[in-house]
């Protein structure tokens, strides 16, 4: 009993712990992530995800500062045949790089960091979201370009599974035309 008690309290721990421990892009600059970009790869455990992951396609992402300093970020994407966008607005932390946003239409509450970005080429972002108790992890990986190279797509599949996601909700998107 008592090491049952210990080892849900060590498990905890490095739940918590891996939470912290997910990076954030040092010296992050904003005015260069602004733009459009591509989402090439996408990972989730969400049921959400689980549920669409057969018909999504990549879509463009146009992310621009709102006048009050947060980031509205702007998808527009084809569903039925027809072009519909959607628009969140990322509201800043203390922390460069990091932004909270929430839902009202579904109770969620979202922490947002952009992970790893070279600004000109590609952006690994990590995106939790978290409902009463249930919590889930979407990692997305972003191109200013449709393709990118295999490195990256690499390295969006490495890092998705250090997040704890399973093969089979790590997607390379397909492309729209
Ligand atoms: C966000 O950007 C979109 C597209 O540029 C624009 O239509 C929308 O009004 C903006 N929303 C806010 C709240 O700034």
């Amino acid at each position: 009993m008592k090491s049952g008690l210990l080892s849900l309290g060590i498990f905890l721990l490095c739940a918590i712990q891996a939470q912290a421990n997910v990076p954030v892009q040092p010296n992050f600059e904003e005015e260069k992530f602004v733009g459009t970009w591509y989402s090439v790869g996408m990972a989730s455990n969400s049921k959400w995800f689980e549920q669409k992951k057969e018909h999504l396609k990549m879509c463009t992402t146009v992310i621009t500062p709102t006048a009050d300093g947060h980031l509205n970020v702007t998808s527009t994407f084809s569903r039925d045949g027809q072009k519909k966008e959607k628009t969140k607005i990322l509201f800043k932390t203390e922390q460069p790089g990091r932004y909270r946003s929430t839902s009202s239409r579904w109770g969620s509450e979202y922490d947002i960091r952009v992970v790893e970005t070279n600004y000109d080429e590609y952006a690994l972002t990590y995106k939790r979201k978290s409902k009463g108790t249930e919590v889930f992890t979407m990692v997305v990986l972003y191109g200013r370009t449709k393709i990118l190279k295999p490195e990256l797509q690499e390295k969006f599949h490495q890092f998705s599974l250090e997040q704890g996601l399973a093969e089979s909700g790590i997607l390379i998107l397909p492309l729209t035309d």
